[in-house]
This record gives structure tokens, sequence and C-alpha cells, in this order.
């Protein structure tokens, strides 16, 4: 987050007055409302809350899959909520590196070529995609497994591979949906070091949902969620 007087261009993504009202008449369900946050370039940002607080709501509006009810979601000063699907499709693939809560890896392929094929659709140049590949697998430490494919993974090994897809083509937005979930502490302070040296070396901005105390320690910023809207807590 930013404070008022930061100037405009160091503002990556802005959500203004956004709310996302699910279904409709009694059956309607107000899954986030008045959020207004500016995330800074190159920042790396916690959202927390209790499970149903919007988390993953509020990550999908910001990654333009998903709509508001009411508001608009700016990146790099222009609005991305309101674009028709296909502008959206292709603002995605190219800017936007996304870890969703359940991975999302298609299993006939291999580590390799599941991240292989996130370099392909985001259109980086073929002529890096084994390099960039390989070391993205090798951030995570999945290198020495990348030729098995996800249902001879754990967990956390294909989530370690879902974020290795999500990183490989150099994304200037990373929005990832608690990242660390199926991983141990130590593995998941390795996952958010790597994070923090894509922040330092890429200018790479990262939002990501946590439940890990240990995360919110090292991020720059934590947003709190509240049955949907933001809470600003006191600095103690
Ligand atoms: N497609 C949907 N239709 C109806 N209600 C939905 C839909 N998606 C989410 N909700 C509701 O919106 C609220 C916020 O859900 P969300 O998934 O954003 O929570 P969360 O903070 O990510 O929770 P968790 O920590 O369990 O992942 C919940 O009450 C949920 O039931
Ligand atoms: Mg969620």
């Amino acid at each position: 987050m930013v404070a008022a007087e930061t100037p405009i261009a160091q503002v990556l993504l802005q959500a203004v007055n956004v709310k996302k009202v699910f279904g409709r008449g009694d059956n309607a369900v107000t899954a986030v409302k008045n959020i207004d946050l500016s995330i800074r370039r190159g920042s790396m940002i916690a959202l927390k809350g209790r499970s149903g607080s919007g988390k993953t709501t509020l990550l999908n509006l910001l990654a333009a899959l998903d709509q508001p009810t009411e508001g608009q979601v700016y990146y790099d000063g222009r609005v991305i909520s309101e674009l028709p699907e296909k502008q959206r499709s292709t603002w995605r693939r190219t800017h936007l590196g996304l870890v969703f809560q359940a991975f999302g890896l298609i299993p006939l392929m291999s580590a390799y070529e599941n991240v292989e094929f996130g370099l392909r659709i985001a259109g980086s140049n073929p002529a890096l995609h084994k390099e960039r590949a390989e070391q993205a697998l090798d951030w995570v430490g999945m290198k020495s497994r990348m030729k098995h494919r996800p249902p001879e993974l754990s967990g956390g090994e294909q989530q370690r591979v879902a974020i290795a897809r999500a990183i490989a083509h150099r994304p200037a937005l990373l929005l990832a949906d608690e990242p660390t979930a199926e991983l141990d502490s130590r593995m998941g302070l390795q996952v958010i070091k790597v994070f923090r040296d894509l922040v330092e070396n890429l200018g790479m901005t990262i939002v990501m949902t946590t439940h890990d105390p240990g995360i919110m320690e090292i991020v720059d910023h934590v947003i709190a969620l509240e049955d949907g809207e933001i809470v600003v807590e006191p600095n103690v």
C-alpha cells in the first residue's frame, strides 16, 4: 500500500471503491466491499484474513479474472476491470503471474512441460524457454524433479511447480493465493525469499494471501480483510 501523497506513477495496481456481490436476491453474498487500495511498484504485499473474509475474491478481481459489481481496478493507470474478457485475458497472459489455491497444473505434462507451457502462453521468446523454465524450477528447488508429472509429486512439490510456472516469464505482477499453504515453514520461507529476490532484482510487484505470521514479517505491508472489508490495524 502507499501513502496518499505517493506519485501516481509509482502505483502499479489500484482498486477504487470495489464491491463484489455473488448471486441475487436472498442468495446474494457480498464477498468484498468498500475496497480502496493502491499498490506501489516493486512492493510485496500480504493479504490476510479468516476463511471466507474475501481474500480469493479480491485477488481474482485484481487479476481481472472476475469483474467487480461496483468500482474499478486500475493497472498502470488504466482501467482493466471494465475491459472485455478477450482483452483482460491478453493482459493477464502478458503482465501477470498467477498462483491459484488449487494449483491448476496439467496432469499429463511433466513439471518442466507445465512451466514451459506457461512461457509459451505468455508469448515469451522461445529461445529462452529452456533456460527460463529450468531456472524457475531451480529457484523453487524442483529442478531435480522436473521430469515428473504432477500426480507423481507431493502437494508441496506441485505447489512449487505452480509457482515456477507463474514466475518463469518474469511478469510485472505476481498474484498468489496462499502460495505456501502446502509447504512446511522452512520451504515456505525459501519460496518467500525467492519472491523477495524477484522484487529486488526484477522490480516485480507481488500480492499474496497468507495465514503465515512468519511471512507477514517479511513483506512490506499487510492488508487485513474482515467480512470483505479492509480493516486498518493500529501499529503496535
Ligand atoms: N462464486 C461464488 N458464489 C457465491 N459466494 C461466493 C463465491 N465465491 C466466494 N463466495 C463467498 O464469498 C465469501 C468470500 O470468499 P473467498 O473465497 O474470497 O474467501 P477467502 O478469504 O479466500 O477464504 P479462504 O481462506 O477459505 O480461502 C465467502 O463467504 C464465500 O462463500
Ligand atoms: Mg481463498
